[in-house]
């Protein structure tokens, strides 16, 4: 693939993300959870999407299994192809954010290094990391998709956590243990993590 070159970006001309944001009267965030399959990282996000909801402010949520079948369905699960799929979601993500949108994005996102990346591109201020920290037995004993015992039965191979590193992250803003917390619990404190964020 090359690179495209003669390319002229318009955005001094495009109205701002300040002039967005007060149209909807709400700031632009990245809510970036990351954690093992099966943690709970989509089932929080949907709870948190739908309390922002019922209090007027608009929210995007990002999801693997959706993102996968759609823009990055050409990518797999070997190290490159990961890297590749947070590059893509982070700027897709950043459009939201500066769109003013409140955007939770829930992939397992599993190296400090992608997340870095990832954080980079949206802008450490507008980047808030939510690691799902709920431990890998909690996880396979769910198996909601059954692909665990697929992976110890080695049918899948680079599975996070059984044949793929996690790395845990290194400062999150907030660390959720679902098999601890309620989901009210966990939706509450990441909504505390938007509406402080003023
Ligand atoms: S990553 O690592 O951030 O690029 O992964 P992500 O885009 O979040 O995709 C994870 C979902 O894909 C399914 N799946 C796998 N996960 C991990 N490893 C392997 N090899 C794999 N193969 C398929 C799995 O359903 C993940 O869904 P979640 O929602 O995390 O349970």
């Amino acid at each position: 693939m090359g690179e495209a070159t003669n390319i002229y970006p318009i955005y001094e001309k495009m109205m701002t993300r300040s002039d967005k944001e007060q149209l909807l009267g709400q700031r632009g965030v990245m809510v970036w959870f990351t954690g093992l399959s099966g943690s709970g990282k989509s089932t929080v996000a949907l709870g948190v999407e739908r309390e922002l909801h019922k209090r007027g402010i608009l929210c995007r949520i990002l999801d693997g299994d959706n993102i996968r079948s759609g823009i990055n369905k050409n990518l797999g699960f070997s190290a490159d192809d990961r890297k590749e799929n947070i590059r893509r979601i982070a700027e897709i993500g950043k459009l939201f954010v500066d769109t003013g949108v409140v955007t939770l994005s829930a992939f397992i996102s599993p190296t400090n290094e992608s997340r870095r990346m990832a954080s980079g591109i949206i802008g450490a201020d507008d980047f808030k990391e939510v690691y799902v920290s709920t431990p890998l037995e909690v996880c396979e004993q769910r198996d909601v998709k059954g692909l665990y015992a697929r992976a110890r039965r080695g049918e899948i191979k680079d599975f996070t956590g059984v044949s793929a590193p996690f790395e845990v992250p290194e400062h999150p803003a907030l660390t959720l243990d679902t098999s601890v917390l309620t989901l009210e619990e966990s939706v509450n404190k990441v909504l505390e993590l938007i509406l402080n964020n003023k």
